[in-house]
């Protein structure tokens, strides 16, 4: 598009990424293969077909599937250092990601090899490719919240590690409030809280992470725009929401992405930001992401600019690093 130097030039912050979300078919096989695992596809093919989702649920359905491959430090390590190299070749200059280790210890396979793997890529990230980044640990809210204490517990060697807890997977029948308890812990802890809400559940599930658990940063928020009193309390809080179009697409939380409410949040003055939630299955990293929401609502350079500096005021950096990038 004619705006394609631009977003590309820009430099930017993903705040909203499942690290195995970023897990493509290609290392998929791979990993199968070293590691002697069935998967239920033969060809890049027949994965890539099978990534045709009706709803949030049936993507994730597949998401656990294809971890179901990763089995070692050292795939953990291959993956992160994977998305790293994608995101450099988009001008990510930070990455606030997050990781799903239910999804992995409910496997058996060990907290502390998904971690080092994922935190030795993200040193080596920063060394050989000037990418800063933060570890954000997510809880599955289709779990219990006593599942959540329990990891909460087992990461306590790992605390210092991460910047925030996150709350994702299947929302609708999850409140934020069915975590209460385990949020007000990990904010004692000294955690920032980014929750899932508003992408398929309700406005009230905004609210209630906003208002009840007191969250830094609401993941996707799209059905916060049907409720002008939480309009205000966004605007007023400035309090990000981290947008990701492709995967509103992909999950068909928008039929078009002309209904996007990225637009209007930014004539709002709300602090949305712009991010790829699970690139592998979504069908686009960061740069694909701006691609299409430009195209799709015809931002202007400024808007898109505003969109970059948002990514980095919304993120957890201290003030004065914000700032050099802004
Ligand atoms: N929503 C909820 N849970 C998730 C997502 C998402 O977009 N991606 C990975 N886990
Ligand atoms: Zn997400």
């Amino acid at each position: 598009s004619a705006h394609s130097d631009l977003i590309h030039k820009l430099p930017k912050a993903e705040l909203h990424l499942h690290i195995e979300g970023s897990f493509e078919p290609e290392m998929m096989m791979t990993l199968a293969e070293r590691n002697r695992i069935d998967i239920p596809f033969k060809t890049l093919d027949e994965a890539k077909a099978a990534y045709d989702f009706n709803n949030l649920q049936e993507f994730l359905d597949l998401y656990y599937q294809g971890m179901n491959v990763l089995r070692t430090e050292q795939d953990f390590h291959e993956m992160t250092f994977a998305y790293l190299q994608r995101a450099k070749a988009d001008n990510v200059v930070h990455v606030e990601m997050f990781f799903d280790p239910q999804a992995h210890t409910e496997r058996g396979v060990a907290f502390g090899a998904v971690t080092e793997g994922i935190l030795g890529a993200l040193e080596r990230g920063e060394k050989e490719l000037g990418i800063t980044s933060e570890l954000i640990m997510s809880f599955l809210r289709h779990l219990s919240e006593e599942d959540g204490f329990v990891l909460l517990d087992e990461s306590t060697p790992w605390h210092e590690h991460f910047v925030g807890v996150g709350l994702d997977s299947s929302e609708v029948g999850h409140p934020p409030l069915k975590f209460q308890r385990l949020f007000e812990r990990c904010r004692e802890l000294g955690f920032k809280l980014c929750l899932h809400a508003g992408e398929e559940g309700p406005p009230e599930y905004v609210r209630e992470a906003l208002l009840d658990i007191g969250a830094d940063r609401i993941d996707h928020g799209n059905r916060a725009m049907e409720d002008p009193a939480l309009i205000e309390i966004l605007r007023d809080t400035q309090i990000p929401l981290t947008n990701c179009p492709l995967s509103n697409l992909s999950l068909c939380v928008l039929d078009d992405l002309r209904k996007s409410p990225v637009k209007r949040q930014l004539e709002e003055g709300l602090l949305v930001c712009v991010n790829s939630d699970d690139p592998a299955y979504f069908g686009g990293y960061i740069g694909q992401n701006y691609e299409a929401i430009t195209e799709a609502l015809e931002l202007s350079s400024d808007q898109i600019v505003q969109l970059a500096k948002n990514s980095f005021t919304g993120s957890f950096l201290p003030d004065d690093q914000k700032t050099k990038h802004v």
